[in-house]
C-alpha cells in the first residue's frame, strides 16, 4: 500500500472519520459504502439493503454503458465493495484509492482473503492529484465519493486525465437541487445543507447541472446525466431500521464522537430526499 496523503483540515477529517467508523459500517451493512436501488420510483423492496446496494452497482453499470474494462480505477473506494465487485465481473485489473488508510488497509485484506492476488491494489491518495499517469485506465469509477471534493471541477479533471481514450467515466454523487427549479436555496435549505457538512465532512455539494456543466469543458463523448433520487431515497429508511437495533445502537455510541455525529446526520438525509433538496445525480461519458 502506498501512500500519498494530502494534508489539509478537510482532507485530514474525512481521513479520520472513515479511519473510525469503517469497522462499524462494514459489520453492520457490509462492503458497499453507498445507497440502494429501489426501482426507479423507489417502491421495490429488495431482499436486504445489501441486495439493494449490488443492484444500484448493476444499474449503474448499465447506465454507463460500458463494456469490459480491461483496467479500472475506483475513485474514493472505501473498503474496496465496488473494487472487488468490479474486478470480477469483467476479470479486470482494478485499482481503489482513498483517503483513509484503515480503509485501504481493510481493502487489501478483503481482496487477499478473495484470492485477487496483484488483481487489484489500494492506495491512499488525493483524488485531486492522483499519482497516476495520463491515459491510464479504461473504466475511471465514483461512486459517492464526489460530495467529499473540495473542487468538484478540478475532481472531475482528473477523472478524466487518468481515463484513456475511448473509456468510460461514471460518477455517481449527492447533489443539491436544481437552482434552475425554485430559484436560489433559500435559507432554511442552506442551514439544512450546512448540517450536513458538517456532520458527514463535506465542503459544498453543487447540482447535477452544474457537474453537467464542468464536464461539458472536458474531452468527453455521450456525456450524459441522470436523477436517480427517486430510487434510492428509501435505503434511508433501511440505514434507520438496522440502526435500532441495540448492539448498531451501541456501536454507534462507542465507535467515536465523528461516527456519532454521522449518524445524527441520517434524518436530514431522509427529510433533504423528501423536500427536493438532495438529490442523487449521476453523470457518465467517454473519453474522446
Ligand atoms: C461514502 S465513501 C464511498 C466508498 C465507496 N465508493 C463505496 O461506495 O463503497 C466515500 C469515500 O471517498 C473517499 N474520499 C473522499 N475524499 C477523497 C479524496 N479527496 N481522494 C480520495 N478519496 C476520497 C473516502 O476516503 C471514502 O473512501
Amino acid at each position: 500500500m502506498t501512500s500519498t496523503l494530502p494534508q489539509t483540515p478537510l482532507a485530514k477529517r474525512i481521513q479520520s472519520f472513515y479511519d473510525e467508523s469503517s469497522g462499524l459500517w462494514e459489520q453492520v451493512w457490509g462492503e458497499h459504502m453507498h445507497h440502494g436501488y429501489y426501482g426507479t420510483e423507489g417502491r421495490d423492496r429488495p431482499q436486504s439493503p445489501q441486495q439493494a446496494q449490488r443492484i444500484l452497482i448493476e444499474q449503474l453499470l448499465s447506465w454507463s454503458g460500458v463494456q469490459s474494462p480491461g483496467n479500472v480505477l475506483d475513485v474514493g473506494c472505501g473498503i474496496g465493495g465496488s473494487t472487488l465487485y468490479l474486478s470480477a465481473k469483467y476479470g479486470a485489473s482494478a485499482t481503489g484509492i482513498t483517503l483513509s488508510p484503515v480503509q485501504a488497509k481493510r481493502a487489501e485484506a478483503r481482496a487477499e482473503v478473495n484470492g485477487f492476488g496483484e488483481k487489484v491494489t489500494f492506495q491512499v491518495a488525493d483524488a485531486l492529484a492522483m499519482p497516476f499517469a495520463d491515459e491510464s485506465f479504461d473504466f475511471v469509477w465514483s461512486l459517492e465519493s464526489g460530495e467529499h471534493m473540495p473542487d468538484k471541477a478540478k475532481f472531475l479533471q482528473e477523472c478524466c486525465r487518468v481515463l484513456k481514450p475511448g473509456g468510460t467515466l461514471l460518477v455517481a454523487t449527492w447533489c443539491h437541487r436544481d437552482l434552475a427549479e425554485k430559484g436560489p436555496l433559500s435559507a432554511r435549505e442552506r442551514k439544512h445543507l450546512e448540517d450536513l457538512y458538517r456532520l458527514y465532512h463535506l465542503p459544498h455539494v453543487i447540482s447535477l447541472a452544474e457537474y453537467g456543466a464542468i464536464a461539458q469543458t472536458l474531452p468527453l463523448q455521450k456525456m450524459q446525466t441522470a436523477d436517480w433520487s427517486k430510487a434510492v431515497a428509501p435505503f434511508w429508511d433501511d440505514v434507520v431500521r438496522s440502526a435500532l437495533n441495540p448492539k448498531v445502537l451501541w456501536g454507534i455510541a462507542t465507535a467515536g464522537w465523528q461516527t456519532f455525529e454521522g449518524a445524527l446526520a441520517i434524518p436530514l438525509m431522509q427529510e433533504g430526499y423528501r423536500t427536493g433538496l438532495i438529490r442523487y445525480g449521476l453523470l457518465a461519458g467517454t473519453k474522446a
